[in-house]
């Protein structure tokens, strides 16, 4: 069982057993609705995350001109028509908002200024800022954070840009940028990050080729299209590295997208040893889609770096839980912009397992965390306003015993209800 209190929130000891549909993906949430607003004519979205990050890109893409209504749950985007935002955008808590949407903005000859809270005043833009300064916008920063003003420039020529580091925020920011180039952009230098603006893309209409290292996208008009938001792996990951830790579990997740660019964690999953396998397995309205089932089984350390680490970027706080209970040493290397993330998630994730008595020893780019010797914490964890160390702590108190974290409010960045579904999954 687990207690709600107003902000802090109590999750308890025990196996998950039954069948759940977790929350819409949100990465590609952002995406639908950022190129539905710029496609024309209607686009119909099911299934989309109801989050805060997703709400601030909705607001956003109504600020730069796209109408959208609901019914019945479907979001309905007329596109086409972008425009001037009339104040600043807001980003809020959401690097995706700002980020793509600097693309966007820098490459459709509008204006605009983007801020957001105090996490994402924190978190490093120049990476967005520099190539939309060659692709010939005007962008000034603050000291290569928010506030950004950017003024765009109507036409981008194109041409071949190299990622500064392997992110999708990035390659999508560019591609944005060039939805109305007059000659082809080619983005180099990827290493797997999520391909969902390429698929998004693809199926609204472009003509676009990736190999997860290159994309190169040619001057295409985009029309308006229908997309089913596959469930978030990433809102998954949480309750599949429970189920795989916590003896006496079972659990099945429904129709979770399992985008190969995104599947890091089951592949960590299984070089551990846990027991995972894949049901229904089809496309999505141009996403790949599967029915996640995990059973607890015994785990053994592993070593995640390289490629593994950007196809599961959002995923190392569960997948350092999941180390604290295998047998053996799990290293993590190569990982030194989640220092960068909503929160400076290797230390808030050393925090944790600390928190219940795990041995950590952190590395600029990594951990190594020594399975075994858990024990219940005292006080209350340390969540530093970061949705997925919130949710990693419920993963840990699912074996280590009941831990209480600072803000259980924070869940509903990207997965309102988590609280609710963990609980009535919890024996
Ligand atoms: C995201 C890309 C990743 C990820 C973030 C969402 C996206 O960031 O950490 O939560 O939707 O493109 P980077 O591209 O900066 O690695």
């Amino acid at each position: 069982m687990t207690q709600r209190s107003s902000v802090h929130e109590t999750y308890d000891v025990g196996p998950l057993r039954g069948r759940i549909a977790v929350t819409g993906d949100k990465s590609i949430s952002h995406r639908a609705l950022m190129i539905a607003s710029a496609a024309i004519g209607t686009t119909k979205i099911y299934n989309l995350n109801r989050g805060a990050d997703v709400a601030a890109t909705r607001d956003a893409m109504v600020a730069l001109g796209a109408v959208i209504h609901e019914r019945d749950g479907v979001l309905f985007v007329e596109g086409g028509r972008l425009r001037n935002p009339p104040e600043t955008i807001d980003a809020r808590n959401s690097g995706t908002t700002a980020r793509l949407l600097m693309g966007l903005v820098a490459g459709n000859g509008l204006h605009a200024r983007f801020d957001g809270d105090a996490s994402l005043r924190r978190r490093p833009m120049e990476r967005i800022a520099n190539p939309l300064r060659a692709i010939g916008a005007k962008v000034t920063t603050t000291d290569g954070h928010l506030p950004i003003t950017i003024t765009g420039i109507a036409r981008p020529s194109g041409g071949t840009f190299h990622l500064p580091l392997p992110s999708a925020q990035v390659k999508s920011a560019l591609l944005l940028a060039h939805l109305n180039a007059t000659g082809q952009v080619r983005v180099k230098g990827d290493l797997f990050s999520r391909d969902h603006t390429e698929r998004l893309l693809r199926r609204f209409g472009a003509m676009i080729t990736w190999d997860g290292h290159e994309v190169v996208l040619q001057p295409s008009l985009l029309h308006a299209t229908t997309i089913t938001v596959p469930s978030d792996l990433s809102a998954a990951a949480f309750f599949l590295v429970a189920a795989a830790i916590t003896p006496g579990s079972d659990l099945l997740i429904e129709r979770v997208g399992c985008n190969p660019s995104r599947t890091g964690i089951l592949d960590i999953l299984r070089a551990m040893g846990a027991d995972i396998t894949l049901e229904r397995e089809e496309e999505l309205d141009g996403e790949p889609v599967a029915d996640v089932r995990v059973r607890a089984s015994r785990l053994r350390g592993t070593t995640i770096e390289g490629e593994l680490v950007v196809r599961a970027i959002d995923e190392i706080p569960s997948a350092a839980v999941a180390a604290a209970f295998a047998e053996g040493t799990t290293i993590i290397r190569g990982a030194g912009d989640l220092r960068s993330k909503e929160s400076d998630r290797l230390s808030a994730i050393a925090e944790l397992l600390n928190f219940c008595h795990i041995s950590v020893e952190e590395f600029s780019d990594g951990l190594r965390i020594e399975g075994g010797g858990a024990r219940p914490g005292t006080g209350r964890a340390r969540t530093h306003g970061d949705h997925r160390i919130a949710m990693a702590a419920a993963v840990l108190a699912s074996v280590a015993g009941p831990i209480t974290v600072d803000d259980g409010r924070i869940v509903d960045i990207s997965f309102p209800g988590f609280s609710g579904l963990w609980r009535s999954v919890q024996q």
